[in-house]
């Protein structure tokens, strides 16, 4: 759950002088008054439409739960029995039936609310998490669709399994607004089913749920209230995998929800580090993308135009192909999860996705090489008693190349990932930037590639602080080329997004906000390129198309990133 105006308080008394802080913070408490009082605002994030990769067939379409939240904070989750949609099972049934599949979440509140965190699991794996966004008095609808096409398998097992959705909403005299949800399915088909799909990258055969099992009161999610918090899940693989990933989902909240804005030595300081051990040995580490909520940092920036990643959370995945060795025993062993500087509290779980050998015999595997050398961090503070400068960066790699032997021959995966967080904090602005990059090969015993994936990240986010206006300047980054005989991904594919929002103070105290957005993704088998810009709750522009353009649209980004916002504020 965010809690956005005591963090702004938090952040404003940090950042300006407390005669400005205490009007700021106290006028943030009400909501604005609207234009036009009883229709429902459309919020939206912006990302580009799922589209079904090949030919595909027959579309169905599911109702799977339909559910209103009102005081559901630690209640149990709304439920609904789960089983492969008709048209599926008339297809055959198999998991390669399916050639894409969307979760599509459509919601609406009405009264004044705070944003609230939400989980969506199947079988206890979570399918999609996001945040409401934070409804002004009139009301909001928002919809999010997901492409959840790797949870094939979990789609298409027989027999009845449970859909759950916890969204932990407080409902009281001034704090009116119930959300009500209707979550789909919509599944394409393909004509003709493959029986054989790609090895290793088509989606997995078996997930594993790290999570919770029902029944309880809260989220499915583990929750991790400190640094010295593990969350674990004891798992026995099945002897045939010959490939493991550990898809991880995460938000941070209430102390922690803007960990990325605390100044050195105060609240644990800008680093998080969301760690994942096998039975205690570091297997992967994330630094998170900062999603900042729609209630986050000052709510009006966010209205209509949704945080980059807020209504559809990242999730990250961790190879722990290398490490199959160790887990081939058919033993259980212990996946634990912790976060490096954590404050109360963050919701963790995973899945973990499995492919296992089709012949079904016992694969067998060793660890070649491993590094992962202790997270190097630094913070200083300039002397300048006026204008204080705090500077804080942490830099890390973690590393593991194994082979696995399986019918498919033996096969050597490298994985590896690294980041850098770069943090510079003065009186009126922020400047942080985290670079992330992964890198999975994956080679048979000739050296050919089989499959590879290298991902380079680039997450900065910015705020200048004036005397009427906050901006804030949010980018998500991500380029990945693949490559390989197995590979089924895009050869090349990039997606650019900067998020421009600015809120100013106007003549007789009202508040006047705006956000410019572009978003351009690039790839080998498509583009998606959208332009939008918005002024209070009013979209005043806003253009799409699919149009490749070859090497022209490079230039302009950097440019944008850096520039405030081109909305015109009266
Ligand atoms: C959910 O579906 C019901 C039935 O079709 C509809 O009446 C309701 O408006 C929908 N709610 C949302 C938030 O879309
Ligand atoms: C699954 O659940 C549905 C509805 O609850 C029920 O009609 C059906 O018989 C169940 N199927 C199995 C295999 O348990
Ligand atoms: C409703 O809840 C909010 C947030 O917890 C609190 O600030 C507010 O005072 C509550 N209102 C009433 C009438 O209890
Ligand atoms: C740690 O990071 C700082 C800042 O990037 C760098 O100057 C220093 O050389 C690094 N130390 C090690 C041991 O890598
Ligand atoms: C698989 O290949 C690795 C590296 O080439 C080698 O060390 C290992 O012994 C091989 N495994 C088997 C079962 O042949
Ligand atoms: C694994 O990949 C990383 C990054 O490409 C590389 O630096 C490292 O040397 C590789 N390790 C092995 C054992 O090949
Ligand atoms: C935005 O809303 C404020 C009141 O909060 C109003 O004064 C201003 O004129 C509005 N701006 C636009 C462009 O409509
Ligand atoms: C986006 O739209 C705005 C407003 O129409 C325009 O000024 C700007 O140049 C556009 N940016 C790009 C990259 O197309
Ligand atoms: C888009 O991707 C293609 C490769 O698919 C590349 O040649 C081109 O330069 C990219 N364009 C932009 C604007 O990034």
């Amino acid at each position: 759950m965010a809690v956005p105006c005591v963090r702004l308080a938090l952040l404003l008394c940090l950042m300006i002088p407390a005669t400005v802080a205490s009007p700021r913070s106290r006028s943030l408490r009400k909501s604005p008054a609207h234009a036009s009082a009883s229709r429902p605002t459309a919020f939206f994030e912006v990302d580009r439409p799922p589209r079904a990769r090949g030919s595909s067939g027959r579309r169905c379409s599911t109702l799977l739960l339909s559910a209103s939240f009102g005081s559901t904070f630690d209640k149990p989750p709304a439920t609904a029995a789960y089983s492969p949609p008709s048209c599926l099972v008339k297809a055959g049934g198999r998991a390669s039936a399916i050639s894409l599949a969307v979760l599509e979440w459509r919601a609406a509140c009405r009264g004044p609310q705070l944003d609230r965190i939400f989980g969506v699991w199947l079988a206890g794996a979570e399918l999609l998490r996001g945040s409401t966004a934070a409804p002004p008095p009139n009301g909001i609808v928002w919809s999010v669709s997901k492409d959840v096409t790797r949870y094939a398998s979990l789609l298409a097992a027989a027999g009845n399994s449970t859909f759950a959705v916890y969204l932990g909403n407080h409902v009281n005299a001034t704090l009116t607004g119930v959300y009500h949800a209707n979550v789909t399915l919509h599944l394409y088909l393909r004509r003709t089913p493959t029986t054989k799909p790609t090895p290793a990258t088509a989606p997995a055969d078996l997930i594993v749920p790290m999570s919770r099992a029902l029944p309880l009161n809260g989220g499915l999610w583990f929750p991790i209230q400190s640094a010295a918090d593990v969350a674990s899940k004891s798992v026995a693989l099945p002897s045939n995998t010959y490939r493991a990933v550990l898809e991880l989902y995460f938000s941070s909240h209430q102390d922690d929800e803007l960990w990325y804005k605390n100044q050195p030595g105060y609240q644990n300081g800008p680093f998080r580090e969301v760690t994942a051990r096998v039975d205690g040995v570091l297997a992967g580490s994330v630094c998170p993308f900062p999603v900042i909520y729609p209630g986050g940092i000052y709510p009006l920036l966010w209205r209509p135009i949704a945080p980059i990643g807020s209504f559809n959370l990242p999730t990250y995945d961790i190879e722990l192909t290398p490490f199959l060795g160790k887990l081939l025993d058919g033993k259980a062993h212990e996946f634990a999860f912790a976060v490096t500087n954590a404050m109360d509290v963050w919701y963790i779980d995973a899945n973990l996705h499995l492919w296992l050998d089709p012949r079904g015999t016992a694969t067998t595997a060793g660890l070649v090489s491993y590094a992962a050398p202790p997270t190097n961090t630094t913070s200083s503070k300039s002397a300048d008693p006026v204008d204080t400068h705090y500077h804080a960066t942490a830099d890390r790699l973690v590393s593991a190349t194994g082979w696995v032997k399986s019918s498919y021959g033996n096969i050597t995966t490298n994985a590896t990932r690294t980041f850098a967080l770069d943090y510079l904090l003065t009186f009126e602005t922020l400047d942080l930037t985290i670079l992330a990059d992964t890198g999975v090969v994956a080679t048979d015993g000739a050296g050919g590639v089989l499959y590879s994936a290298q991902t380079h990240g680039n997450f900065p986010l910015g705020w200048v602080y004036q005397q009427n206006s906050l901006t804030v300047t949010h980018g998500l980054e991500e380029t990945t080329v693949a490559a390989g005989r197995w590979s089924s991904a895009p050869p090349y594919r990039s997606l650019r997004t900067t998020q421009s929002s600015l809120v100013e103070d106007e003549e007789g105290g009202g508040k006047s906000w705006g956000v410019r957005q572009t978003y351009r993704y690039n790839a080998t088998d498509g583009c998606y390129f959208r332009n939008v810009t918005s002024s209070n709750y009013s979209v005043v522009s806003d253009h799409s198309n699919e149009l490749c353009v070859k090497g022209a649209a490079s230039a302009g980004v950097g440019t944008v990133t850096a520039a405030l916002p081109a909305v015109n504020l009266p």
